[in-house]
């Protein structure tokens, strides 16, 4: 989709359709809406009157202009409350107008700025919400569809308009970065949506290279002979029972400026989990192509760094492979040797997300990081204590995990803490290892989180479980059905908000 800007008052735009907005409640409009209510002889507040229309947010409505203004259509969206309005609204109502613009099959058109104007937002923030709604609202994963005749068409074109020259410039700079973050969300879900048999470690692999390739980053796959010289016993543990050759992504951003701060990102890249050995059970599997959904967005989040030029450094590690059963396959009751040396008994293949962050978590400290974040569909407890809305965060280091909250707040990804009291600790004791990979039900979250630290060591760390956020059931605001790819706007801002604060 290409998104532009300009400047000028809306109701003069010569367009297909043009998107404007009303609070709820309001019966008399100001701004571009009351101009357009007027040209159309008071059909806005005719609505309003007559109840059709509340201003919920979301809520849309279209009216046609029988050539009293240069549009040919109006669709008029709800900002809800205006009390309650922030940028996640904003973003909501742009998805809303965009699912609204398909149904017509209007692939162009022109919109004012949710919140630029009356409402108190920053112009530059406004826009870029207004972009990344835009552009996720009408995201569909259509690539495997044979017939393409009865799908809604895709948007083409979409242009801001706005009516204060002076803000131009931060609305055209928001506008920007918005693409940039929103096309790495699209990217994430196009890889987590992709099904196992097309995304196997070594496609994802290739792609990682050719987004490094176009993005700027440098990237390397390590394979499993180099996996094994490195003494990562884990992962390779983990990929015995596949025929799919397991990869070790690497990708690296500014990696030469030692004067400036490293950041790491690992996600775990499960291309699908059948539990191995421990097999899961058949109904829903098919949703387990969903556990690379971490290593999808560590590469989305890489791809935006780089397009975003932060001053600083930023590494992405993905291990990957397919977790299956074979006669190969590692089994409970093994005991692998991590890449840290630590020793751990397997009682469940089924927790094999553990593993391969263990050593891809250890081989992070190589780059003296500022701080480490991993991201994973790591546990079914995660899924039971914070359901679909929010993430859940664990770590090691108070300020870290702060800086995280504010980006959550920022960016409108929920997070919440987790507490990895030591306690929980006698959980995951092995009677023959070091360390076992699975400490039962009880706060199974906690507890994997424990099994993590152990090999965060020596940084500052935090742990995103994705296990509940990274698969939507159902249409919601921007989120389509299936991958969301939650992480990617929250980390994105992260480390936005670090290069700032430098
Ligand atoms: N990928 C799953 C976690 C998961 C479950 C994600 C449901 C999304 C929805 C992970 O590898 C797993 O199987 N975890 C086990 C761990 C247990 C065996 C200790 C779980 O949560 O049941
Ligand atoms: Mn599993
Ligand atoms: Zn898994």
């Amino acid at each position: 989709m290409e998104i532009k800007t300009q400047v000028g008052a809306i109701q003069e735009v010569a367009a297909e359709l043009i998107v404007i907005n009303l609070f709820e409640g309001v019966t008399a409009p100001t701004g571009a809406t009351a101009v357009v209510d007027r040209a159309l002889n008071g059909a806005i507040r005719e609505l309003v009157e007559a109840g059709d229309f509340t201003g919920k947010a979301e809520q849309a409505a279209l009216l046609y202009t029988h050539g009293a203004i240069p549009a040919k259509r109006v669709l008029l969206m709800g900002l809800g409350d205006r009390a309650k309005f922030n940028l996640d609204t904003a973003r909501r109502v742009a998805a809303a107008a965009a699912r609204e613009a398909r149904r017509l099959k209007v692939t162009r058109y022109c919109t004012i700025v949710h919140g630029a104007g009356g409402a108190g937002l920053l112009p530059e923030a406004a826009a870029q919400a207004v972009v990344e709604g835009t552009i996720l609202g009408d995201y569909a994963f259509t690539e495997l569809k044979s017939d393409r005749t009865g799908l809604d068409p895709r948007l083409e074109e979409v242009t801001l308009v706005q009516f204060s020259a002076d803000q131009a410039p931060a609305a055209q700079r928001g506008a920007q970065v918005g693409q940039i973050i929103a096309d790495s969300v699209c990217l994430a879900r196009d890889l987590v949506n992709r099904p196992g048999n097309y995304l196997t470690p070594t496609s994802l692999a290739e792609i990682a290279e050719q987004v490094a390739a176009e993005a700027g980053l440098t990237s390397q796959a390590l394979d499993e002979e180099q996996m094994a010289d490195l003494g990562m016993g884990a992962l390779l543990g983990v990929a015995q029972g596949s025929n799919e050759p397991a990869k070790f992504i690497i990708l690296e951003y500014n990696i030469e400026r030692r004067e400036l701060p490293a950041y790491v990102i690992v996600g775990k890249g499960i291309t699908f989990d059948s539990g191995s050995i421990s097999i899961k059970p058949s109904e829903g599997m098919e949703l387990m192509k969903d556990d690379m959904s971490g290593a999808a967005i560590t590469l989305g989040v890489m791809r935006a760094v780089a397009l975003l030029k932060l001053p600083l450094r930023a590494v992405g590690l993905m291990p990957a492979t397919e977790n299956l059963p074979d006669g190969r396959a590692y089994k409970p009751g093994d005991v692998l040797t991590s890449m840290s040396g630590l020793t751990i008994e397997v009682i469940s293949t089924d927790a094999e997300g553990r593993l391969i962050l263990a050593d891809a978590l250890h081989y992070a400290k190589r780059y003296q990081p500022k701080a480490v974040v991993d991201l994973a569909t790591l546990t079914g407890a995660c899924v039971v204590a914070l359901g679909h809305v929010t993430s859940g965060l664990m770590g090691n280091d108070a300020a870290l995990k702060q800086t995280l909250l504010q980006a959550s707040a920022t960016s409108g990804e929920k997070i919440w803490e987790l507490p990895l009291y030591e306690e929980y600790a006698e959980q995951i004791k092995s009677d023959v290892a070091d360390v076992k990979n699975s400490g039962g039900r009880p706060a199974g979250t906690i507890t994997a989180g424990l099994f993590l630290q152990k090999f965060a060591q020596g940084y500052p760390w935090a742990h995103l479980d994705i296990a509940g956020t990274a698969w939507a059931d159902k249409p919601n605001g921007y989120l389509a059905k299936g991958a969301t790819a939650h992480g990617v706007r929250l980390l994105i801002q992260w480390l936005r908000d670090l290069a700032s604060a430098q």
